[in-house]
């Protein structure tokens, strides 16, 4: 049955006619041009949208806002633009995660506080996603998510060039000697070259892939290239579909369920995923109210292959993923695996979203029998050196670094790392452990993508390209190499990696879920009680603010104030 207009949740501000705030706000409305034809009976629609002139990813989502609203006017809605913190996964530093949790709050305000039926949501680059849908769940109105979508092919005389992965391999050869200062910036030039996301399997093409499988996307949304017009006609398409979820009063919280969750980790590790999609999708579920762990994306992560041959742990790039039949296509061939009966925004099933869709490539998208790796992308280590869990994506490492042992080499800070590893007479072979401290959500803080620590310059000469990286830090989806990321506990609350020491001896064994420190129990703890903890980076202001509210990786890094599904009061009106 769907609602009427008088139950509206804007009807308390715009509709009701005897009321000295309803004329307030409806005299405002008159007061920027609208008629009260334009609005009244009508859903209003929030467009939160990230666009800002320092994100190059977000650069079209001006003309997308526009095509929404023309979706929303067609179906009878009354669409109002919101402006919202733009995360330029490129600019802000130290990190883009020392700020996801902002946005999503923004976004549940902005929600909560003004006369939104529905919402819009536009954005893509990396964490921008997680945190517009974080804020959505949070806020409770029927929301549709526009992912921005990735950039074209980059080229370099005539071969492909792709986002991050492209700048660290050819970084590490011009470092070798092996390309020059103008190949360098010829390379500067085209490997960006139109709006739109990252277009390897980085995490913006992770997250918004994510969303759709989560069925917070319209079908096939996430992989379809920004600069192709389908993606405007998506955008008004989804402006269309949001005035009718509002009148069938389709909430996040009756799209997402346990099985949304499980078909979003199946896709991620099929796709080869990013693995801060592990940290996102934790905070995710519980901000919705589904019982998570980290556990859960080792089980499914041993259940699906990866298929989508895409960099960085396969050859091709998201625009060859979209021409292969895109995101629909994929998941028909994870089909067996998947709940095809997860509702979506669509207000149909994740399988109706997917009927009929063709593979075009099966280079590119893989058949389930000839897989780019036999397993899902991302593991779960545990051990004494991580017992609440640490993330490796073994697809993008050299296969020889599976199992390893060898001593580490620790540093206490990025800083500390960074000079070491161009030092020419640095102590380190190619065996040897590289272990980061202190850029966990606290010590970082936020998390920093320091994760994919440099190889020693003298290595990278020497013909080195992969080691064993250990750190409690991220790293980025675009990144590559045996890193073992988000140790829980972080060193800097006093987490067993706080007490390694060059020299000891570490384990690394994926295909047993194994990452241990060989230093004896009682020696640890002789450690552990001569520690103590090193002083904040951030001591003022919001990063102070968010060390002291910031969960660990294993729990979605999310605030302790804000994980908690909660439904609050609507606003007195005044
Ligand atoms: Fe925006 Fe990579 S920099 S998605």
């Amino acid at each position: 049955m769907p609602k009427r207009p008088e139950e509206l949740r804007s009807y308390r501000w715009l509709g009701v006619e005897d009321s000295r705030p309803a004329f307030g706000h409806r005299s405002r409305l008159f007061q920027v041009g609208y008629d009260r034809s334009d609005f009244a009976g009508k859903p209003v629609i929030g467009i939160i949208n990230t666009w800002s002139d320092i994100n190059p990813c977000h650069t079209h989502l001006r003309t997308r806002a526009d095509e929404v609203k023309r979706g929303v006017w067609q179906a009878g809605g009354f669409p109002l633009e919101l402006p919202a913190l733009s995360l330029s996964e490129m600019y802000m530093k130290p990190s883009t995660m020392l700020y996801r949790n902002l946005l999503a709050m923004e976004t549940e305000e902005l929600i909560r506080s003004q006369p939104l039926d529905g919402a819009v949501l536009l954005g893509g680059c990396d964490k921008t996603t997680p945190a517009l849908l974080m804020g959505a769940i949070s806020a409770g109105v029927p929301a549709i998510y526009v992912p921005a979508g990735p950039m074209l092919r980059g080229n370099w005389r005539g071969g492909v060039l792709g986002s991050g992965s492209d700048v660290w391999k050819y970084w590490d050869e011009k470092r070798a000697g092996t390309i020059d200062e103008d190949d360098w910036r010829e390379i500067e030039v085209g490997i960006a070259r139109s709006f739109g996301t990252c277009m390897t399997m980085g995490t913006a093409a992770t997250m918004m892939g994510v969303a759709e499988a989560l069925g917070f996307t319209l079908p096939g949304a996430s992989s379809i290239v920004a600069a192709d017009s389908a993606h405007g006609r998506m955008a008004s398409a989804s402006g269309r579909r949001i005035v009718e979820m509002v009148w069938e009063d389709l909430t996040p919280a009756r799209v997402l369920d346990a099985r949304s969750f499980d078909n979003a980790i199946l896709v991620e590790q099929a796709m080869g995923g990013s693995t801060n999609a592990v940290i996102h999708l934790l905070a995710l579920a519980h901000r919705a109210g589904v019982p998570l762990s980290i556990d859960r994306f080792d089980e499914l992560s041993r259940r699906v292959p990866v298929l989508a041959d895409i960099r960085p742990s396969g050859r091709f790039l998201m625009e060859d993923f979209f021409y292969a039949g895109g995101m629909r296509a994929f998941m028909t061939r994870l089909a067996p695996q998947l709940a095809l009966d997860a509702m979506t925004v669509s207000g149909t099933t994740l399988g109706e979203g997917i009927a009929g869709a063709t593979v075009w490539n099966d280079e590119v998208i893989r058949p389930y029998d000839h897989p780019l790796y036999p397993e899902g992308g991302t593991a779960i280590l545990r051990g004494n050196l991580a017992p609440d869990g640490a993330v490796m994506k073994a697809s993008a490492a050299e296969p020889r670094l599976l199992k390893h042992r060898g001593p580490a080499l620790a540093f206490e800070s990025y800083d500390e790392m960074a000079a070491a590893v161009e030092r020419e007479d640095l102590d380190v072979t190619a065996d040897h452990v590289l272990v980061l401290k202190n850029a966990g959500p606290q010590g970082g803080p936020g998390m920093p993508e320091w994760g994919m620590l440099p190889i020693p310059l003298k290595l990278v000469r020497a013909g080195v390209r992969d080691m064993v990286r250990i750190s409690d830090a991220r790293m980025s989806g675009t990144s590559y190499g045996a890193c073992i990321l988000h140790v829980a506990p972080e060193a800097f609350i006093g987490g067993p990696l706080a007490f390694v020491r060059t020299g000891d001896m570490i384990e690394v064994d994926v295909a047993a879920r194994r990452l241990h420190l060989d230093v004896a129990d009682d020696e640890l703890a002789r450690r552990r009680s001569a520690w103590t903890q090193p002083p904040p980076r951030l001591a003022r202001g919001y990063g102070a603010i968010f060390a002291a509210h910031v969960r660990q990786a294993n729990e979605g890094c999310d605030f302790d104030v804000l994980d908690v599904p909660m439904h609050l009061p609507e606003p007195e009106m005044h």
